[in-house]
């Protein structure tokens, strides 16, 4: 799961760019428990790219993660139709951090298995793809069936 192999088509530039992206929008980040700041940013498939950052609440459980966020906001602002790229997840606390589960299905719910995710990983920035993330996801199409 990691660096090189995976480039989904997208440039070395582009990943960068995504990844600066994703750096900026931690910025904003509201994080006054954990102190993580996290920010995402999604390339969609129409080539527009969105950001989010984490939200969080004293009530701890209803904390928003930023690919949650910027997911939430992609939907908001350009319909219920967006598909995944690339998504780029950082944080301004110099630690690895990958999509966690629950992110993980919520990427998935918009995105296919070779979506490009780009994280800090323990020895640098990594790449996977979402299907590596989280293989067998739950899928709207299982509902359909009887
Ligand atoms: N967090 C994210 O925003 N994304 C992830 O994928 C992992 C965790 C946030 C949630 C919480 O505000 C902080 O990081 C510490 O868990």
């Amino acid at each position: 799961m990691s660096s090189a192999a995976i480039t989904n088509s997208l440039s070395k530039e582009e990943q960068e760019r995504l990844r600066e992206l994703a750096r900026n929008a931690a910025e904003n980040s509201y994080s006054p428990y954990s102190h993580f700041r996290v920010g995402a940013a999604l390339l969609l498939t129409d080539g527009s790219i969105v950001t989010g950052c984490n939200v969080e609440n004293c009530s701890y459980r209803l904390t928003s993660c930023a690919e949650q966020a910027a997911i939430a906001r992609a939907v908001s602002e350009r319909g219920p139709a967006v598909r995944l790229r690339a998504v780029a997840v950082a944080n301004l606390n110099n630690a690895a951090s990958m999509p966690c589960g629950a992110c993980r299905q919520t990427l998935s719910e918009f995105g296919d298995d070779d979506a490009l995710i780009l994280y800090p990983g323990e020895n640098g920035d990594e790449s996977t793809t979402l299907g590596a993330l989280l293989p067998h996801a739950f899928r709207m199409q299982f509902l359909a069936q009887k």
